[in-house]
């Protein structure tokens, strides 16, 4: 084994390629081996006090060797990840990434594009993607879309593209002041908490964010969404302006009625947002699809390749019909950005004027390298595959005298609690357990005011087996905490 990694005297490039070459190999061969045998370890392990030690020291000065940091990375961290990779790993929603993306991420880092504009091939991938992302989910040929971090960034771009259609663009020299009456928004009382915040960011305000109540299937109500709407229109005399629907909510996987939304935004006037965080992913599925039915008639929709196509984080993304309203929303005419007629500058429209980004990385090449090696039908396969395991899980969890379900299951999510106890103490110390034991690694969420165990089933590498497993380390994890073990 060669060490002593150096660099050039004169910048940063390795003084020596060859052994540079065989430390990366190595690194490459490590990371390869930790996905292949993913199985073998736990969950998750909480990370020792040595370990995070090892992120308590000062700057460092000097150089390292190569070699002994990789080693670093190899005890210290890689144990102690999030354990998304891992079949079993079922918390909040989290994509499992792939080898693959894994690959194309490296190349990006490689090439170490910039892509917040300019001339260049990474720009004409990131455009191949959006045109993929409008023929996914039925939008014209030439929607305007962007890569952002994720879903939170891609709703709150969403809002503010629609604050400004609203009131006219003036509204970003003068602010909200001078707009006239108070604009509202509304979405389903299971909207993710993103929405809110983009309210807030925006200048809103969140008093001024209806939740509307949703049906027994978690949906948004419409009548009661036609109503606040004409309250607020009334007497109130505000400026409603935005609809958000969900396209599989955080908590259980509902979905709203889109297909009514989108009509009723356009009979009222509003700007019909979807955020579709991994929901919207359910498009690549023949069989999923009708449930999305009217997602292609919303004005922008919100979603995460880094959620169920696996692409690697992040991988956030917006789509939007009107590209005028998109752009006039974020460009700025600046000097040292000026447009020329060839070379490096040329372009009329770049990502960073759909953005409030001007450096960003490439996260189109691992999106690209995941729909061109896998295919969109494979992609939504698993997902179909991840849904069918989830009505496994309900079979599973009915047959049990332990638990009992707590929602209906429209795509991947099944919450359910303890049959014979509504502690919401006893329910967070199964889910501990569970993830204390590396067996298994459920989250919680409230549902009607008593915190559930929430399982989401993400993972294109979680089969019946593993949900089998589960349902026995579930069993085995309430005895304990009924125990009080
Ligand atoms: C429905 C929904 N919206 C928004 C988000 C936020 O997405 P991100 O974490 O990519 O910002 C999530 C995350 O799980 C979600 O499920």
């Amino acid at each position: 084994m060669m060490h002593d990694f150096r660099i050039k005297p004169d910048d940063l490039d390795p003084d020596d390629w060859q052994n540079f070459r065989s430390i990366s190999h190595d690194a490459l061969s490590l990371m390869i081996d930790f996905i292949q045998t993913i199985r073998e370890r736990p969950v998750w392990t909480q990370a020792p006090a040595a370990a995070i030690e090892q992120f308590h020291q000062p700057l460092p000065l000097m150089p390292h060797d190569l070699r002994a940091v990789l080693a670093d990375f190899e005890s210290y961290i890689m144990p102690y990840a999030t354990g998304n990779l891992h079949p079993l790993f079922l918390g909040w929603v989290h994509g499992a990434g792939t080898p693959v993306g894994m690959v194309a991420e490296m190349l990006a880092a490689g090439l170490n594009a910039n892509c917040g504009g300019r001339n260049h091939i990474a720009i004409e991938v990131e455009r191949q993607v959006v045109r993929w992302a409008a023929e996914m989910l039925g939008f014209p040929n030439d929607s305007s879309g962007i890569f952002v971090t994720g879903t939170s960034a891609a709703n709150l771009l969403a809002v503010l593209i629609a604050r400004d259609f609203t009131v006219g663009d003036r509204v970003r020299q003068d602010g909200l002041r001078k707009m006239g009456a108070q604009l509202v928004a509304y979405a389903s009382a299971e909207a993710h908490d993103c929405i809110r915040q983009a309210i807030e960011i925006a200048g809103i305000g969140s008093h001024f964010l209806r939740f509307v109540p949703v049906d027994s299937r978690g949906a948004m109500r419409l009548d009661l969404l036609r109503e606040q709407i004409t309250a607020d229109r009334g007497d109130a005399g505000l400026n409603p302006f935005v609809v958000v629907g969900t396209a599989g909510t955080v908590n259980t996987g509902a979905i709203d009625d889109l297909s009514d939304l989108a009509e009723f935004c356009r009979v009222e006037r509003l700007w019909f947002h979807i955020d579709g965080a991994f929901g919207a992913l359910c498009a690549l599925s023949p069989r999923l699809k009708p449930l999305l039915f009217g997602i292609e008639r919303a004005d922008s929709v919100a979603f995460d390749f880094h959620k169920w196509a696996h692409v690697p984080y992040d991988a956030g993304f917006l789509l939007v019909r009107n590209p005028e309203a998109h752009r006039r929303a974020f460009s700025n005419p600046t000097p040292y950005l000026n447009r020329l007629p060839n070379g490096l500058a040329a372009g009329e429209v770049w990502p960073c004027d759909m953005g409030f980004d001007l450096s960003r990385s490439f996260r189109a090449l691992k999106t690209w390298f995941t729909f061109r090696v896998f295919g969109a039908e494979k992609i939504g396969v698993c997902i179909e595959q991840n849904c069918r395991l989830a009505k496994y899980l309900e079979e599973c969890i009915e047959k049990t005298e332990t638990f009992e379900l707590c929602a209906p299951i429209t795509l991947n999510i099944v919450c359910f609690k303890l049959s014979q106890s509504d502690s919401d103490q006893l329910t967070r110390q199964v889910v501990i357990d569970l993830q204390d034991r590396g067996v298994a690694a459920p989250s919680t969420t409230i549902l009607r005011g008593k915190t559930v165990i929430r399982a989401a089933i993400l993972n294109h590498r979680t089969t019946e087996q593993d949900i089998d497993e589960f349902v026995i380390a579930l069993e085995e994890s309430a005895r304990r905490a009924m125990s009080g073990v």
